[in-house]
């Protein structure tokens, strides 16, 4: 089916550009006025390489982890979801890469590289522990850490939030991640390298309507990241490097029971799809930010605007009303 990121990349497409080149040379007779789409064309390339240079560079010389004789993988919630596409993409891809999967249940990947760590993480005694074992163990080998494990609190109205709920929440989805982090990350003055993946959702951007501790849990993990990025970039270390993963909705359990109400706009997106992006990223050592789709994009440029603009583009979206009630 087609939807808008088709069409967007279609229009950015150098195919695009020689057609317009075309058109406008036939139906104008005017070189000048047809060489515009080209050369605007060029300077929006040049600009997006100039960007993805940036995001990949830094003096630390980044390795592939193919150029690792053996390294250890950490990935949260790598049981099921975009977590299992993950651990099955990495395991595929690095023949010498361990995987230390910290889940609530175990994986069903059968693979002598990849090691379950049965772990609540709402419980933040068993989470230490964890972490503990993890360090002593494979501390020095960690070269990529992966923050998916996310859990969703009921749909319902916010008066009937419970508290309990809200703490687990954010337990899982904003404080797990910082203590991994924390406690796993080399030391930024070695020369050590590791990459960091924090998955968020496009609700920590655009809250939608009873999902209000999930949303503000992803919200809260966006923070976090974003300021711990900058302080990395502040002090010059370019040996730890970080991904925000800003996804639509994905084609996992987590929302599954509604179909999301404009297909155009907020295609469901393909969890094996963001899975590979998400490792290409890793290595190359590109930083940033990785939103699919479009709209995950636009989303602050949406709420930036008056609130009667945000009022009506959400009203047209639907994206308030399409959550069911949990019973
Ligand atoms: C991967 O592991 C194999 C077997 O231990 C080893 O022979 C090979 O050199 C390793 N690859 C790299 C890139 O170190
Ligand atoms: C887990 O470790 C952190 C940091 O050391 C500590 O602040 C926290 O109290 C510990 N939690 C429990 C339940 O022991
Ligand atoms: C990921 O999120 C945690 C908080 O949940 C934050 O502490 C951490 O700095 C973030 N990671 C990166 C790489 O920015």
């Amino acid at each position: 089916m087609v939807n808008i990121d088709d069409l967007v990349r279609f229009v950015i497409s150098t195919r695009f550009i020689i057609i317009t080149f075309l058109c406008t040379l036939l139906t104008c007779r005017s070189l000048k006025l047809s060489l515009v789409p080209l050369l605007m064309h060029g300077l929006l390339q040049t600009l997006y390489k100039a960007n993805l240079a940036y995001k990949c560079g830094g003096q630390f010389k980044w390795k592939s982890l193919l150029e690792f004789k053996s390294c250890k993988v950490v990935i949260t919630g790598g049981s099921s979801g975009l977590g299992r596409s993950i651990v099955k993409n990495l395991l595929d891809t690095f023949p010498n890469v361990t995987i230390l999967n910290v889940d609530i249940k175990t994986s069903p990947e059968a693979n002598d590289r990849l090691i379950d760590y049965i772990c609540d993480l709402r419980n933040s005694q068993a989470l230490n522990a964890t972490l503990k074992e993890i360090k002593v163990n494979h501390g020095s080998e960690i070269r990529l850490l992966v923050n998916n494990a996310g859990v969703r609190s009921r749909y319902e109205g916010f008066k009937e939030l419970k508290c309990q709920d809200v703490n687990d929440v954010f337990a899982v989805n904003s404080v797990a991640p910082m203590r991994f982090i924390q406690e796993l990350t080399p030391h930024e003055s070695s020369d050590e390298q590791c990459f960091v993946v924090n998955v968020t959702s496009s609700l920590g951007i655009l809250s939608a309507a009873k999902a209000a501790a999930y949303a503000a849990s992803k919200a809260a993990l966006i923070c976090f990241h974003k300021s711990y990025t900058f302080e990395l970039e502040s002090k010059g270390v370019s040996n730890i490097r970080t991904l925000l993963v800003v996804p639509g909705q994905l084609d996992t359990d987590m929302f599954s029971g509604f179909e999301p109400p404009r297909q155009f706009f907020a295609p469901v997106l393909d969890r094996e799809k963001v899975a590979k992006k998400i490792v290409d990223y890793v290595e190359l050592g590109m930083r940033g930010d990785l939103s699919a789709p479009l709209y995950a994009k636009f989303a602050y440029v949406l709420m930036a605007m008056p609130y009667s603009v945000q009022t009506i583009v959400r009203k047209m979206s639907k994206m308030d009303d399409c959550l069911p009630n949990d019973d």
